[in-house]
């Protein structure tokens, strides 16, 4: 029998009962001063229960790591008090939770860091990207980010540091395990693209070397909370925030089959379809042939997301191209997702124009079925 989306799957120590996750979802509304979930975050998260895993927003590990308004911690005290009203709302609701572990590098603006410094990256190259901060009357703006300054060991080693440590934080908020993220162009992606990464030290140039902090992050967080805890997620050959690499086969080839020393609860890899949260039109025509080849070197388990709906989850499953599929703009507009797949009902369209700050409008206002 071919697996389906409603085959259940272990994944580390848990069991999910299907195969629908949610995909990690920056909505920009944290609670502020102080990038806090609030009581809001708790109920939206509350009403996705059902999936199979949710994947939180991704979450700063560090003031540093900021380079968006309104995007939650978990650094501080408060943001770990939060985010455990989160996990105990989902666990009592049946639910199971990953957070997504976020720095953003370069994607960064003075007013997100500490004492106005520079954002951080492998090198001093700028972002060919915008980033989003307030403004002085509370609005949120678009703006260029300046050029970043290029990290020194002690600025990486620390850095590795924030990460045992919101990983721990993580944890102890309550949630069953924590995604790495090294995708869309933030830090982890920066170091590993050979277009962003111009270093000359053992941080740069082979692959060997552009995959090492990503390797370090992985082998720090999973010492601290168990590898059956930790997830990865990497976006091959996507293009949002300038990324390229001279040889994404081997690059994402070699870092795939690193991976599987660790015996993690999954790889998770999105598809190229997506530039970030639109659609891109020049997808790598590299690519199948790609997550072919990776989905071979990586042994564990595959979560694979973008652009998916019922029947191309369904079939993506029975042809073995994943374990998972993950839905990410679905689950805006659909809390009730699975259940909708399973019963084939229309879904809601989720409105982009409130994706990202605001109010509950478009956030926990949308109907479940009758
Ligand atoms: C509003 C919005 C916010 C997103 N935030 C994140 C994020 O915080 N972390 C991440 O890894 N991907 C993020 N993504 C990408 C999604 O996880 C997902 O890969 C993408 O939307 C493609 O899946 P979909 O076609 O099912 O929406 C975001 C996408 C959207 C639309």
């Amino acid at each position: 029998m071919s697996t389906t989306l409603f085959s259940p799957i272990s994944v580390g120590e848990l069991v999910l009962p299907h195969r629908i996750v949610m995909a990690p979802l920056t909505r920009s509304r944290a609670g502020q001063p102080g990038n806090v979930p609030t009581a809001m975050n708790v109920e939206y998260y509350r009403q996705r229960a059902s999936a199979a895993l949710i994947i939180s927003e991704a979450t700063q590990i560090s003031q540093q790591g900021q380079g968006y308004a309104w995007t939650p911690g978990i650094y501080s005290k408060a943001q770990i008090e939060g985010w455990r009203a989160v996990a105990d709302a989902v666990h009592d609701a049946g639910g199971r939770m990953f957070l997504q572990l976020w720095h953003v590098g370069r994607v960064s603006h003075p007013s997100f860091q500490p004492n106005g410094a520079l954002p951080v990256a492998p090198s001093a190259l700028p972002v060919p990207g915008k980033t989003f901060i307030e403004d002085a009357n509370g609005n949120g703006v678009w703006t260029d980010v300046p050029t970043p300054q290029a990290l020194g060991l002690d600025g990486i080693a620390s850095i590795v540091a924030d990460y045992r440590v919101a990983a721990r934080n993580a944890i102890a908020a309550g949630m069953d395990g924590v995604e790495i993220h090294a995708g869309n162009g933030y830090l982890l992606d920066q170091f590993i693209n050979s277009n962003s990464n111009h270093r000359t030290d053992s941080y740069g140039g082979n692959i060997e070397n552009r995959a090492r902090l990503l390797l370090e992050v992985v082998d720090a967080i999973t010492s601290e909370v168990g590898a059956e805890r930790v997830g990865v997620r990497l976006t091959p050959m996507g293009r949002f925030m300038g990324m390229g690499d001279d040889t994404p086969e081997q690059t994402f080839g070699y870092i795939a089959e690193r991976l599987n020393a660790w015996k993690l609860a999954y790889l998770h890899l999105v598809e190229p379809a997506m530039v970030g949260n639109v659609k891109d039109d020049a997808t790598d025509p590299r690519w199948d042939a790609m997550i072919l080849s990776m989905r071979k070197a990586y042994h564990g388990i595959l979560i694979l997301a973008g652009g998916y709906d019922g029947s191309s989850a369904a079939h993506a499953l029975a042809q073995g191209r994943a374990d998972i599929i993950a839905f990410g703009r679905p689950f805006i507009g659909n809390p009730d997702l699975p259940e909708r797949i399973m019963a084939g009902a229309t879904l809601n369209t989720p409105d982009p124009t409130t994706f990202f700050g605001g109010t509950s409008l478009g956030y926990t206002d949308y109907p479940k079925l009758a």
